[in-house]
Formats: structure tokens, C-alpha cells, sequence
């Protein structure tokens, strides 16, 4: 699909369909929706007066012009309350128009600034919400589908213009496409190694994509395999791996631009566990398909790291990714096993489908030995996160006010929530064992914090925070700019974090 930007009005669009937004209770048209009312006889404002479109959020209907303008249909979307506006609403209200353009076969669709400049938002904001719109609403995951019987034949939506009737948007215009066409890159690689079986994305698997990308986008990649990670000293991550057949994989990426900002590095981390049956302490078989996805933070940060380096951002970054299976089998860590991290302190592995922790003790720890500015990391950890915060929002840990309070502003900013669970001291003393010097679960109290408890004892004194994506990584259902599956979770949040990034 091409997006790309144009000086026009939608009068003059020859396209299957034209989106014209219209605000709940501000259904009174103007400019370029009046002049296609005029022509349409009034018929647009005739749909508005009878009630059969109001503008209701994300109400969509479509208006066939038989001719009357050049393009066929338009599509009015209503953008819901003013007092109820932004930039999320409208990136959400765009991917359900993109799903219904492609439902109805049309190939070409416009849109205009001048329509929705009502959004209020700037010009380079509202050209990146549309093209995110657009890109990540008609994402679909068909990579494994042969597509023997022919059943799929749905027409792709193959160009969208975006319209401006002034030039001197257009600088703007185009600035948007560029940066919401790279972020939504981003996240659709991340969607995409989510989506992905674990009999195709294994951990060396991971391992080959990360490096390939990295390769393209000027991006260094070092593997280490199980020797290397033994000279390390991770008996943590390595008691995760050995159950399974499939070598583990440590793989790290670092993005040094010519000029950074940074004179320490940003580090990112990222669990990757490629499948996750809970090793001996096994899974209950319901949903357990599901943790393929027990990746999706290794799949963030990888992302996030090709699209720093495509947009050519002047933050110097090292990202790190342990990635493994946890298979329960004849040499897998059994419940009571104690581990020595790479820190020095020992861990009771209590269950060992709390083995994210495990991992991430040894990559946060590994993070430190290179005096970071700060580290961030990514992952689907505890299902006490998906209770809490549902589908809906990340939840966000950290141990230094400065950092959080950047990363909720990468938030807003970007339209992926996080939400702030507290770190008070107490919640420590749930993660102490009798017989090593951490535990890895905590009791069913405050799970996600316990958790996050547990990893900031291998952070030391460095800025750091803890996103839990365990919620937010996969859609049971589809919506907006979502799909079903893999969300691409942390792509845009931490994207953004780079781009607002200034040393
Ligand atoms: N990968 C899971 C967490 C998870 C659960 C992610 C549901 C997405 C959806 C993690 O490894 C895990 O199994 N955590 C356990 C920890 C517990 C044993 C302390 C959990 O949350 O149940
Ligand atoms: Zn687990
Ligand atoms: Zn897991």
C-alpha cells in the first residue's frame, strides 16, 4: 500500500472512497464536506438530519455517489465528542475506516488535512495518526496460509492520499508519512515474530531475524550461544534453556549514531522466551498456544531498535534479548533447584513457569557491566498484569521518578498506555527465600509488583523501568488499529520515547 501526499481537494479525487469526519454534535458541514454535499444534492447532510449518521466515535456509513463526483463512495466517520478527542481516537477511528474501505474492495482512498483539521490536531501529527491508522488497521497475519482453497480473495487497499489545499502543509504532510510509515513498520515486524509458532521463531531463529535487520539498518549484532553465555556466568537464563533441545540464544544489538545525545548508552531488554509451557511446573493446556508469544518483549525491542536506526535517531542504544524455550523434560530445573545469576546472588526456583525473571536477572544484570543511562525493559511477565490492567494498558514499574515520568509522557504521546504500579519496600519481603537469597514467585499477592521487586535487584543504582506487557501483547479480538494476535505492544511507546530522547 502507498501513501503518499497530495495539494488537491477531495471533490477532484477520483478514488473508490473519501473519508470526510464529522464531530458528534458538530454536524453542520463546512468547507471541502459542503462542496461534496453540494454536489451530492445534499444527500450527506439529508443522512445527518434524518439521525442515520450523527457522528457518533468510530460510527461509520457509507454514502454511494452514482457518479455525482468523481469518486465513488464516501465514507463519513464520525469522530465522536470534541471533549472525547485525540490523536488515539482518531488513529482508531482511521484503522476501522481502512478495514471497511478493504471490505468493500475499494482500492484508492483519499482523505484531507482541511476536513480533519476539526481533529485539532498539527498537520505532522494527524498525517502520522493516518497513516498508522491505515497501516496497522489492515494488518492481517498471513504468512502461514496457503490459501489452497482460494478463500481469501480480499482486495488490498493499495493507495491512500492524503490531501492538503495548502502548500505549505505539505513539508508537514510528509514528515508524518515518513515517521508513522517507519513506526508502523516497527510494530508490524513486532507483530509479526509474535504471531509466528515456536516451531518457526526458535531462538536461533530470533537470532538470524535480529541479525539480518540489524545488517540492513547499519545496526551492530552479537550472538552469544551456550558457551558464551556460560563464560558470562548467567546460571539463570541458562537453568530456563536446558530443558529444552533448542540452544538458547543471547543476542545483542547496539545502534551508535555518529552524533548521539547520549554519552552513556540507552539499553533496552527484552524477554524472549520463545515458547513458554512453564517447564516442570506445566501450564494447564487451555490458552497455552498462546505463549508463542512469551517473546513479544524481545520482538519490541528489537523492532524498536531497526526503527531508531531507519529514522536515523541520535540516541545510542544497546539492546539485549535472552532468548530461550521453557520445555519441561528430563533436564529441565525442577521446583526447589537453586541458581547462581550472573550478579553473584542465588535464586530458589520455586516455579518454574516464573522463569521470565530468571532470564531477565541475568540480561538486566548483563546491562549494567555497561554503565547505562538508564534501562528499560520489555516483558510479558506475570499473569497477575493481565488481571489488573487487562488488554487495555502496560503496566509500568521503575525505580527512578524521572524515567517514569518520560516514559508515561512517551505514553500519551503515542497513544500506548501504561499505567504505575507502586515499588514500595514491602513488597520485597515476598521474594526472599529461606535457603538462597531471592525466590522467583512470590506468593498470589501483587504478582506483577513482587515480580518487578525481584528484577530491581539486578538493576544496582541504574534509572530503571519495568514494563509489563503480559496484557497488552496479544488481541483476543480485533478493533481500530488492532488485530487479532500479537500487538506489537512497547513498538510505538518506546519509538516515541527515542524520538522525544534529548540526552
Ligand atoms: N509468560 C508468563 C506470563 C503470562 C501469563 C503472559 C499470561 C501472558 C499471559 C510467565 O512466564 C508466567 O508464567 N508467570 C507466572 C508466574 C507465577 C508462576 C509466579 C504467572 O504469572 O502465572
Ligand atoms: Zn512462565
Ligand atoms: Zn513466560
Amino acid at each position: 500500500m502507498d501513501i503518499t501526499s497530495k495539494k488537491s481537494v477531495l471533490s477532484a479525487q477520483a478514488s473508490d472512497a473519501l473519508l470526510i469526519g464529522v464531530v458528534e454534535g458538530e454536524t453542520e458541514l463546512a468547507g471541502e464536506a459542503l462542496e461534496i454535499d453540494r454536489k451530492l444534492s445534499g444527500k450527506l447532510s439529508d443522512i445527518i438530519a434524518s439521525g442515520e449518521f450523527a457522528g457518533k466515535q468510530n460510527q461509520l456509513t457509507i454514502v454511494h455517489t452514482f457518479e455525482s463526483i468523481s469518486a465513488k463512495r464516501v465514507i463519513l466517520a464520525g469522530l465522536g465528542k470534541r471533549s472525547k478527542l485525540t490523536a488515539d481516537s482518531v488513529r482508531n477511528l482511521i484503522g476501522m475506516a481502512a478495514k471497511l474501505v478493504r471490505k468493500v474492495s475499494a482500492r484508492t482512498c483519499s482523505v484531507s488535512l482541511e476536513n480533519l483539521s476539526q481533529t485539532g490536531l498539527e498537520v505532522e501529527e494527524l498525517s502520522r495518526v493516518i497513516c498508522e491508522g491505515f497501516i496497522l488497521g489492515l494488518y492481517k497475519f498471513k504468512f502461514h496460509k496457503t490459501n489452497v482453497d482460494n478463500k481469501d480473495q480480499e482486495v488490498e487497499v493499495e493507495e491512500v492520499s492524503i490531501l492538503c489545499s495548502d502548500e505549505n502543509q505539505l513539508a508537514a504532510l510528509d514528515q508524518g508519512i515518513k515517521v508513522g510509515t517507519l513506526i508502523s513498520m516497527g510494530v508490524i515486524t513486532a507483530r509479526d515474530l509474535g504471531n509466528h509458532p515456536g516451531n518457526y521463531i526458535t531462538p536461533s531463529k530470533l537470532g538470524e531475524i535480529a541479525s539480518d535487520m540489524a545488517k540492513e539498518n547499519g545496526v551492530s549484532c552479537t550472538i552469544y550461544d551456550k558457551a558464551g553465555v556460560e563464560k558470562l556466568g548467567m546460571g539463570a537464563f541458562l537453568s530456563v534453556a536446558k530443558g529444552s533441545d533448542e540452544p538458547l540464544n543471547l543476542i545483542k544489538l547496539e545502534y551508535k549514531p555518529a552524533k548521539p545525545v547520549n554519552s552513556k548508552p540507552v539499553i533496552f531488554v527484552g524477554k524472549a522466551v520463545t515458547f513458554d509451557s512453564g517447564g516442570i511446573s506445566l501450564k494447564g493446556s487451555e490458552d497455552m498456544h498462546k505463549m508463542k508469544d512469551d517473546m513479544s518483549g524481545g520482538a519490541a525491542v528489537i523492532a524498536v531498535t531497526a526503527t531508531a536506526a531507519r529514522m536515523g535517531l541520535p540516541v545510542h542504544i544497546i539492546t539485549i534479548v535472552p532468548a530461550c524455550e521453557n520445555l519441561p523434560s528430563g533436564k529441565a530445573s525442577k521446583p526447589g533447584d537453586i541458581v547462581k545469576t550472573m550478579s553473584g546472588k542465588t535464586v530458589e526456583i520455586q516455579n518454574t513457569d516464573a522463569e521470565g525473571r530468571l532470564i531477565l536477572s541475568d540480561a538486566l544484570h548483563f546491562a549494567t557491566t555497561y554503565a547505562p543511562e538508564l534501562i528499560v525493559d520489555v516483558a510479558t511477565l506475570t499473569g497477575a498484569c493481565v488481571v489488573a490492567l487487562g488488554s487495555i494498558s502496560t503496566g509500568l514499574l521503575g525505580n527512578n521518578e524521572g524515567l517514569i515520568s518520560r516514559i508515561k509522557d512517551a505514553g500519551a504521546k503515542s497513544g500506548e498506555r501504561v499505567w504505575e504500579l507502586p515499588m514500595w519496600d514491602e513488597y520485597h519481603e515476598a521474594m526472599e527465600s529461606d535457603v538462597a537469597d531471592l525466590r522467583n514467585v512470590g506468593g498470589r499477592k501483587a504478582g506483577t509488583i513482587t515480580a518487578a521487586k525481584f528484577l530491581e535487584d539486578f538493576v544496582g543504582e541504574t534509572p530503571w523501568v519495568h514494563l509489563d506487557i503480559a496484557g497488552t501483547s496479544w488481541n483476543d479480538k480485533e478493533s481500530g488499529y488492532t488485530a487479532k494476535g500479537a500487538s506489537g505492544a512497547g513498538v510505538r511507546l518506546l519509538t516515541q520515547f527515542l524520538i522525544d530522547y534529548n540526552g
